[in-house]
């Protein structure tokens, strides 16, 4: 693939954006690109945890502007629903996706870190929407996604105002869930990824999947999903093994995830 490489390290798939001469911005050969990675990943059962970050001083700059100047209204259109299916793909994606946020992550680039399930930051990270400034709406999905993740008066904010926030701000409105130094920050990535990636993936996946669709569903819904989810679990060895290893005061070290 040209602009995007899958690196496995044990079950951690390392996903990196690799444009950095434009800082990564997302043109139609990328999200085509993401997509394929998925497949990937979908059919290698021995990846269990994504992290997905970007080569060089940015994660993604935004959609490729340069690509975007002369789309006709059609083809902006279509171009969000690419990217948008691209992103919905990753909310629903049975593995969980971490996001290493190691610089600017703005417009497209936000929003491909807000499809991502868990997010972290490096203190070179910088957030923003700055579609409305280009005379444009966020396209993939990103007025529902920051509202859903910061509130919808701070999502109102940053989006008309195309305000650039640095990595503090981030932690402190609750964009990313850590901040570290840039040069630690893709090993701590990586080290949140192996610790979900060694719990059992059957309540991993389902965990995942009942908060997920906890955000687009009525409560009473919601809850009788999880009540599904729960009861599956119950139909695995590790849920047997877990729960006995307790009840003997002995230590899980692996699960078998079926
Ligand atoms: N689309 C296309 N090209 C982009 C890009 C984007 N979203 N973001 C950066 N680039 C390109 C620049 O045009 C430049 O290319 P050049 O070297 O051929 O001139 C290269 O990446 C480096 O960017 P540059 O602007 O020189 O770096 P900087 O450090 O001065 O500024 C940013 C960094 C991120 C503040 C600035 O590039 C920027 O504002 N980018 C656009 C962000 C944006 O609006 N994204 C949302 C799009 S909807």
């Amino acid at each position: 693939m040209a602009f995007v490489e899958l690196e496995q390290r044990g079950h951690v798939g390392l996903i990196t954006i690799n444009r950095p001469e434009v800082l990564n911005a997302l043109n139609i050969q990328i999200l085509r690109e993401l997509d394929q990675i998925l497949d990937q990943v979908e059919s290698n059962e021995d990846i269990f945890v994504l992290v997905l970050t970007g080569a060089g001083r940015s994660f993604v700059a935004g959609a490729d502007i340069s690509e975007m100047a002369n789309f006709s209204a059609s083809d902006a259109k279509t171009f969000s629903h690419h990217g948008s299916n691209v992103l919905l793909r990753m909310t629903r994606f049975p593995r969980p996706i971490i996001a290493a946020v190691n610089g600017y992550a703005l417009g497209g680039g936000c929003e491909l870190a807000m499809g991502c399930d868990i997010r972290i930051g490096s203190d070179k990270a910088k957030f923003g929407m700055p579609e409305v400034g280009l005379g444009i709406t966020p396209g993939f999905g990103g007025t529902q996604r920051l509202a859903r993740i910061v509130g919808m008066s701070t999502a109102t904010e940053l989006v008309l105002t195309s305000r650039i926030i640095d990595a503090q701000e981030a932690l402190q409105i609750g964009l990313i869930n850590h901040l570290y130094p840039a040069d630690e920050m893709l090993d701590r990535a990586v080290a949140l990824a192996n610790v979900i990636a060694s719990k059992p993936q059957v309540a991993v996946r389902q965990s995942k999947q009942a908060i997920r669709i906890g955000t687009q569903i009525d409560i009473s819904s919601a809850i009788a999903f999880e009540s599904e989810a729960f009861g599956l679990c119950f139909s695995t060895e590790d849920q047997k093994d877990a729960m006995r290893a307790f009840l003997n005061k002995e230590k899980m070290t692996a699960f078998k995830n079926r």
